[in-house]
């Protein structure tokens, strides 16, 4: 099995919800580590630069006002086969679909505000990672 890095973002309403630390343990119980962390509040420009593969969507502006409503936490989880697991744990992007027991189906109730954020493909993993992220920031653990 492959030891991956994938990005994850804890979205404004989770944030506010005061769920962080529940979506850190589901991430731990599922063996990824926690190997670089913050709280940053984004600007409308940083989250426009972060979603502009979407920006010819209709959401495009209510997802960078949500995104920009509050602080985050953004993270790299490392493990194995990390970006499918991670997608795994946040459940489908609409939460009235995710399975039970996933980020999205506990916390998250509609498709605009919908708790987490995971890179979706090992590219954009490196390029979401590099994004928020020094390396000197991204800590891999020695044990
Ligand atoms: S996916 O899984 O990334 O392909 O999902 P996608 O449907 O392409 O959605 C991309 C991101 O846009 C968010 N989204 C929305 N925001 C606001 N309003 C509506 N209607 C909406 N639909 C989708 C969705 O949560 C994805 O955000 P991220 O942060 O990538 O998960």
């Amino acid at each position: 099995m492959a030891i991956e890095r994938t990005f994850s973002i804890v979205k404004p309403d989770a944030v506010a919800k005061n769920v962080i630390g529940e979506i850190y343990t589901r991430f731990e119980r599922a063996g990824l580590k926690i190997i670089a962390s913050k709280m940053i509040h984004m600007s409308k420009e940083q989250a426009e630069g972060f979603y502009a593969e979407h920006k010819e969507r209709p959401f495009f502006g209510a997802l960078v006002e949500f995104m920009t409503s509050g602080p985050v936490m953004v993270q790299v989880l490392e493990g194995e086969n990390a970006i499918a697991a991670n997608r795994e744990i946040m459940g489908a992007t609409n939460p009235q679909e995710a399975l039970r027991g996933t980020i999205r189906a506990d916390y998250a109730v509609s498709v605009d505000e919908n708790a987490a954020h995971g890179s979706d493909a090992p590219e954009s993993a490196a390029r979401e990672i590099a994004y928020f992220f020094s390396d000197e920031e991204i800590c891999p653990r020695t044990r």
